[in-house]
This record gives structure tokens, sequence and C-alpha cells, in this order.
């Protein structure tokens, strides 16, 4: 008897063992757990054909990328040591209160893991704050493109009435002022004389050092092939094949760096922000953002330019259902600036366990973050 029931014990832990294995997913195109493991140990031209619509230039995805900083040119490294000081420095804003370390803090991925940011007086930002890893890969910044460089990018926080609130007109001459600043600026740019222009550039180039730390995943391309766990590598095949994620997040550091309308505009309501279009003043511009990276995107959460999506499951609904079309009201069927979002969005119809694949590997996108030293500031 008890043999009995020690053998119909030993079925039913069998049968929940295959129930619960992992590995007992298979896609529609017949692939399984154990073959993505077989051809994903592959050299990356061997890899599925990746899902994206005809005239995407995508990348494959890659590891980290040198940053174009050359820390072994000794000038190059003094400016960029200046601009870390100034980076950290409160005193270039108006009250002394606030550096952009406040809204892009290294211990937490260089954002600031708010909503939208806190500034001068404590006024809210109408935006989330992006982390400043790896910001130097791209052409254009802010979410909208405003700024072509780094350079022509510091100025905006430094006096934005609800960011650092200093008036441009008197920073160098406040930094002029702090006697320990004149030896690192001369040491950097060979004049006793601060100006604005060497303050920006400083920022620029301290901001070019800041890049992300391998990942699992970047090992797993190294050649590790058991660095990602089995949920791992099916969200990497879904991100690449069903879920279509490389029309728009590819390459190195999983950005096109282009913009696009993914339907976040809120047109209509008091949160309306049309994005690339109060650049441009292009309607076929209203309502697109820049493609932020996905490296550490685990980690600066809350997402999206508004910040309104707080959870990554709540952000893969709203990918899956295609995310949301803007409902034409009465009166705005004629509306030039109607919100169209992008043609490579659609439905994507992942089950819930794809999506916690997808998930997991957005995980496997993480490195831990810099742990910074910095010096005493001048005084
Ligand atoms: C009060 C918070 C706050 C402060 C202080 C602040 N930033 Fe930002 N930063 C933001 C927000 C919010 C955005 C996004 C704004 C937008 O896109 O319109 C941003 C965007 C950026 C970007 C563009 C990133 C990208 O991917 O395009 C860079 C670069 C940047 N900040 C650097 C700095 C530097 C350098 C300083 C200091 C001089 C600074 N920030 C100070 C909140 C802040
Ligand atoms: C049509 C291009 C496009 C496609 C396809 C796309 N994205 Fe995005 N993604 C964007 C843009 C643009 C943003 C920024 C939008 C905004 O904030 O207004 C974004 C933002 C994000 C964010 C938030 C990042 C942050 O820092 O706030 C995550 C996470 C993300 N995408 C993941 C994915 C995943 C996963 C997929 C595949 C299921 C995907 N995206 C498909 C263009 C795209």
């Amino acid at each position: 008897m008890n043999k009995v029931l020690l053998g119909m014990a030993f079925l039913l832990s069998g049968l929940l063992l295959i129930s619960f294995k992992s590995n007992d997913w298979m896609g529609s195109d017949g692939l399984t757990i154990d073959s993505l493991r077989k051809v994903y140990a592959q050299p990356k031209q061997f890899w599925p054909k990746a899902n994206v619509d005809k005239g995407v230039k995508f990348e494959e995805l890659d590891t980290l990328q040198a940053s174009p900083l050359d820390l072994t040119n000794d000038s190059v490294k003094r400016v960029s040591a200046l601009g870390k000081l100034l980076f950290f420095d409160t005193r270039l804003s108006g009250a002394n209160q606030i550096s952009c370390a406040t809204c892009h803090d290294p211990a937490l991925q260089w954002a600031d893991g708010k909503e939208v940011s806190v500034g001068h007086d404590q006024l809210p930002n109408i935006r989330n704050a992006p982390s400043l890893e790896n910001v130097w890969i791209y052409s254009s910044f802010f979410w909208d493109g405003r700024a072509n460089t780094l350079v022509k990018q510091a100025e905006g926080p430094i006096s934005a009435h609800n960011e650092m609130n200093q008036d441009l007109k008197s920073l160098a001459k406040k930094l002029n002022r702090i006697k320990g600043y004149r030896a690192y600026f001369k040491a950097a740019f060979g004049t006793s004389t601060i100006t604005n222009q060497q303050i920006f550039e400083s920022l620029a180039t301290f901001q070019q050092s800041i890049v992300s730390q391998d990942t699992k995943f970047d090992r797993f391309l190294k050649g590790d092939k058991h660095a990602l766990n089995d949920q791992e590598l099916l969200g990497l095949h879904l991100y690449r094949t069903k879920a279509r994620c490389m029309n728009c997040h590819y390459g190195a550091y999983f950005t096109d760096k282009e913009f696009h309308n993914i339907g976040l505009t809120e047109y209509g309501n008091k949160n309306q922000d049309l994005g690339l279009y109060n650049v441009t003043k292009k309607p076929e511009d209203v309502g697109k953002f820049k493609t932020p990276g996905l490296r550490n995107v685990m980690q600066t959460g809350p997402w999206f330019h508004h910040g309104l999506v707080k959870s990554m499951d709540s952000l893969m609904v709203l990918y899956n259902m295609g995310m949301p079309e803007h409902t034409v009201l009465p009166g705005q069927e004629k509306d030039p600036l109607l919100p169209k979002n992008d043609k490579l969005l659609r439905g994507i119809m992942l089950n819930v366990r794809e999506r916690k694949a997808l998930i997991a590997f957005l995980e496997a996108l993480s490195s831990p973050p810099l742990l910074m030293q910095v010096e005493r500031l001048p005084q």
C-alpha cells in the first residue's frame, strides 16, 4: 500500500515538474527554449531574423562601445575633472541649492527617480529626467531634441527658472569669485578668466565619461552562454521578433536615436506635450519624442517623458495593445495637428509569460550604479 502511495506521489511530482518546467514554451515558429539556446549560442549573423518593417535601418544588438572621451590625453582629463566638480556644485544655481546631480544622481543611475523633476523653489518640471548614462551617443538632446550638442544643452538647465534658475550673465562672474576654481580652469583652458563657454564645455566633456557597465547581456554576447537564464533568453528572442522592439530600440544602446509618436501626447488635455513639434513646428512631428536607450532602464522608472508609467508590467500592457491612439473628438476631424501614432506600432499579443520574459530581459540589461567619489569642491 505504502509503495503504491509512494509511486503515486512520485508520478504526481513528476507531472508537476513537467508543467512548471521553464522550457515548455513554444513559439509560432516552432522554436522551443532548448532550440533558442542552440540558435543564440551561434554568432549573431545566425540568429533568427529580427522582426523589423521595411525601411527600418536597424543594427543588431551589441556590446558596450567605448566612449569618445580620450582619457589618456592629459588636457582632456583636466577638462573632464573640472566638469565633474561643476556637475556636483550647487553654486551653479541661482540660490546655490541645486546641482546637475540633484536631478541626475549617479546613485540613481543618473536620473532622479521622480515622475517629473523638481527644481528651484520646488517648482516642478513638465518632464521626467532622463538618465545621463551613455548620453553622448545622441546627436540631439532633451526628449524633444531641442539642443544639438551637449555644450549647448548645458545652458538650458542652469538658466531655467524651474531648474537651477541662474542668470547666465552673472554665472561666470560668480565662479570667478571662487578662488579655488581659478587653478582648475587655468589647467584645463590655459586662461585664468572663467567664461560660460568653458563651464558648458567642461560639463559636456565630463558627461562623455558617463557610461554604463557590462551587463549579463554583454557577458552573453561575449561568449558566456549561461549568462542569460531561460526566461531572459526567451525575452531576448521575443524582443527581437514577436514584440517588435527592434524597430526602434536597436544597436549597442537599444535606441535608433530617432523621434517617434508612440501615443503619449495627451492632446487637448492640460498635460498636452507635443514634443518635437514644439521645436520644428512641422505637423508630422506632433507627439514625437526621442527613443530612449534601454540599458539600465529597469532602474530609471517611472517611465516615459511624462513619468506617468510607474510599473513595467503596465508599460508592457500598453505596448501589447499597440499603445493608446488619440480619440478624435467632434470638431477635431480636420485638425492638422491631430497626433498620429507611429506606423511601426501594433498590438503584439504577448501572453503574461512572454511579457514577464521581456521584462526579465530588460532586467538583464542592468549594471550596478557607479560609486562616485567627488573631491572637496573648490572654495
Ligand atoms: C531640476 C532638475 C534638473 C537639473 C538641476 C538638471 N537637469 Fe538635466 N534634465 C532634467 C530634465 C527634466 C530633463 C528632460 C527635459 C526635456 O527633455 O525637456 C533633463 C535633460 C537633460 C539632458 C538631455 C538628456 C537626453 O537624453 O537628451 C542632459 C544632457 C542633461 N539634462 C544634463 C544636465 C546638466 C549638465 C545639468 C547641470 C548643468 C542638468 N542636466 C541639470 C532635469 C534636470
Ligand atoms: C515606434 C518605435 C518604438 C517601438 C516599436 C518601441 N518603442 Fe519603446 N519607446 C519609443 C519612444 C519614442 C519612447 C519614448 C516615448 C515618450 O516618452 O514619449 C519609448 C520608451 C520606452 C521605454 C521607457 C524608457 C524610459 O526611459 O522612460 C521603455 C521601457 C520601452 N520604450 C521599451 C520598449 C519595448 C520593450 C518595446 C517592444 C515591446 C518597445 N519599447 C517598442 C519608441 C518605440
